[in-house]
Formats: C-alpha cells, structure tokens, sequence
C-alpha cells in the first residue's frame, strides 16, 4: 500500500460511548413506541475506557482511529457548551497521539441533542447557525487535535434506503425511511442534499479557518452499484438519486470518506434483490468482495479527490467469515490502488463491538469483542490481522 497508508478501525460515539442521554437517539430508544431491539445503556462505555481501547489499538499495530464527537453531550442545552466534554474529547486525541495514532474525527454521526431535534432539527430556520455554533466551538478546543475530519456522516443514507439499499441495519418489519429511522425526533429535510452540503461547506469553513492543516471532508453511503442486462437506465437513476450530487460536492475537499457494505444490481425493473444462495451479512446485505475496491473506484473518478475508506465490515459474529471477506476486500482494493485509485487508508466498520442502531447488540461489525457484562476487550483475528498489515505497510498472511 502507498507510503502513509492508514489502518485502523472507526466508532460512532452514540454506538460505543454509553448513556448518551441528552441525545435524540436515546430518547427514541426508550420512546413507549420504540423500533428499537432495546436501548443502547453503556454501550461499549467507550467513554470511560478509551485509554485502554486506544492502546489496545496500538498495541495491535493499527495507526489511526476514526471516532465521533457527540453534539449531545459537548452541548447539551442550547448554547450551554462542556467544557469538561471538550477536555474529554481533547483527551482522547491526544491518547491517539502519545500512540502515534492518526485521527480521523467525525463531527456528527447522526444523533443529534435532543433540544435541537425538538427545535425541528436540520428543518428548523435556525439549524444552520445552531451547527455552526457547535462546529465553531469544536475547532476552537480542539483544532490542532483533529488530522482528518468527517464532518458529516453519510447525510446520503436516506436516499440509499429509500432505494433499497442496505446502508443501515433496520428492524425486521421495516427500513426506517424517509423521516423516521435514527432520527425519530427530527426528520430529515426533504431537500437533504443542499441542507446538508450547506452544512458541510459551513464546517468546512470553519476548520479551514481554525485548523490549516486537517484535512476535511464528509462520508458517503457508496454502493458498489451495478448494471444487469437491461437495467443501464435503472442503474443512472440510482446513481443519480444515492450518489452523484452528493460525490459532486467533494469538490474543494481534501478527500471523500467511503463507506462500502455491498453492491446493487439493477435491472430493467429497478433494484434486484440478490440471489438467495448468496453469503450474506447477519442483516441481509449480499457480501460481495469486489463492492469495496468498485465503490472507492467510482467514488474517486466522480468526486476527483482521493479516497479514505471511512467504513467497510461484516455483520457477522463469525470471525473466520469476517477475516476471510476482509482479506478478499483488501486484496480487491490494493488492485484497485495499483491501476491508479488514489485510497489513503482503510477504517473497518467497526473497532469495537457495537450498538447496532434499531438492532440493538443481536448484529455486530466489531473487531474487538466487548463482553456486555464485564465489558472484557478480546481482539478477533481479522483485528490482529488488520494490525500485521499496518505494521508491514502492505498486505500480509
Ligand atoms: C453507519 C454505521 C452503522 C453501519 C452498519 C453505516 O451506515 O455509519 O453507524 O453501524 O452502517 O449498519
């Protein structure tokens, strides 16, 4: 892999932390109409064990992190900012750091504080400035600390849905559409492609001013998506719809942030479901080795900038299965990089076992284990692997 390649693994505060109360999120999840399997309680409680989980990182060889700052605890009223969260956060930067770990930092994956979905979220008039505020605050304590920031976590995730994809694992009955889903509280505004390049380009912005030297971009749902026989016309609407305006406002950016799961095959009459005898995630999705190295390919032609690899995993509790995809999908992605695809590092989906979203802990992407009851960390082998091949710059056995 190119010289400065980065390995690791990514998080999402909501799903790792524990007791983020003060988010929309968690109050959907204890909601007397709740979709989820159960609420998300401790989580990981990444947020009191950090230290060691980053220097188990280390430990494993990997060189970068990808962690979410939450809005809901850094401002948990409005305008009523913690200084005691920001040092938290600035903690964890500088534990990456004395490892000689990269930070890949995402402003916002999704939750959002609760006062700020009851104010009508992003729809709300004021949501720009209120964002702004936030971002503004974050860089002023945080600025030097941040190497990569992802401002926006797939704001595309809804189109990807809606279409039929597999971007987020829902309940059984339905996919949260539209403007349910993760944001129970806010919906999504229907012109969700400039609310959030918007968004974007005011954080951008702000960085840029606070921070001359993080590279700044956002995150995108991006499919491998594929055209059977017939289905070319089916495939440029989909494209259309899920991917190229959002890939088109990369432009001005230092990079696009890839988040790969499966592929989609349209044919004449729209969106096939995979084949049934196909190896599938423990949510459904097709796992198909080559949708990693196709997606950062079309991801890197339409935007211009270069890749990081933001997200890729399986849900799967069987870690033979998780290695073996990972492998294959690296290998698919060095070709990839050796024809010419500028791919600046790896983050797997996702360090630590996780809270799924509306599947609660029934579904994980984690490489290290997390015991629910004692919290115990035991690395899987794809972990342990993904730490060989950091440590050699290049794919190893
Ligand atoms: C999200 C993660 C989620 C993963 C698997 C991605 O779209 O960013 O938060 O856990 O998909 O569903």
């Amino acid at each position: 892999m190119p010289d400065g390649f980065l390995w690791g693994a990514a998080t999402a505060a909501h799903q790792v932390e524990g007791n983020n109360v003060n988010s929309d999120c968690w109050a959907a999840e204890h909601d007397s109409s709740s979709r989820f399997r159960c609420p998300s309680g401790d989580a990981a409680d990444h947020y009191h064990r950090y230290r060691g989980d980053i220097g188990l990182m280390a430990e494993l060889g990997w060189n970068a992190y990808r962690f979410g700052l939450e809005w809901a605890r850094i401002e948990p009223e409005a305008g009523h900012f913690s200084r005691a969260v920001l040092d938290h956060y600035r903690r964890v930067a500088s534990a990456c750091h004395d490892h000689g770990i990269t930070t890949v930092v995402t402003l916002n994956h999704w939750t959002l504080p609760r006062w700020f979905a009851e104010q009508d979220g992003w729809l709300a008039t004021a949501a720009m400035d209120r964002w702004e505020r936030y971002v503004d605050r974050v860089v002023t304590h945080l600025g030097a600390d941040m190497d990569w920031v992802c401002t926006l976590n797939e704001p595309n995730v809804v189109a990807v849905v809606d279409s039929g994809g597999g971007a987020v694992a829902g309940p059984d009955e339905a996919p949260p559409v539209g403007g349910g889903g993760i944001h129970a509280l806010s919906a999504w505004p229907s012109d969700r492609l400039s609310v959030f390049a918007e968004a974007h380009r005011r954080a951008r912005d702000i960085i840029g001013a606070g921070n001359g030297s993080a590279l700044v971009g956002w995150t995108l749902a991006v499919e491998d998506l594929q055209a059977a026989p017939g289905g070319e016309a089916a495939l440029a609407a989909g494209r259309a719809m899920m991917q190229d305006g959002w890939l088109d406002q990369c432009a001005g950016d230092d990079f696009v942030g890839v988040q790969n799961y499966t592929r989609g095959v349209f044919g004449p009459d729209g969106r096939r479901d995979p084949p049934p005898k196909v190896s599938r995630h423990d949510v459904g999705w097709e796992l198909y080795p080559p949708s990693l190295a196709n997606a950062c390919t079309y991801a890197a032609q339409r935007s211009g900038v270069p890749v990081l690899v933001t997200e890729h995993g399986v849900a799967t509790f069987d870690d033979e299965l998780q290695l073996r995809h990972t492998q294959a999908s690296l290998s698919e992605l060095a070709g990839a990089i050796e024809a010419g695809v500028d791919v600046r590092g790896y983050l797997a989906w996702s360090a630590l076992d996780e809270f799924e979203w509306f599947m609660g802990y029934d579904v994980t992407f984690g490489l290290i284990a997390v015991d629910r009851s004692t919290f115990a960390r035991t690395p899987k082998p794809t972990a342990r692997w993904l730490g060989r091949c950091a440590r050699a710059g290049a794919l190893t056995g």
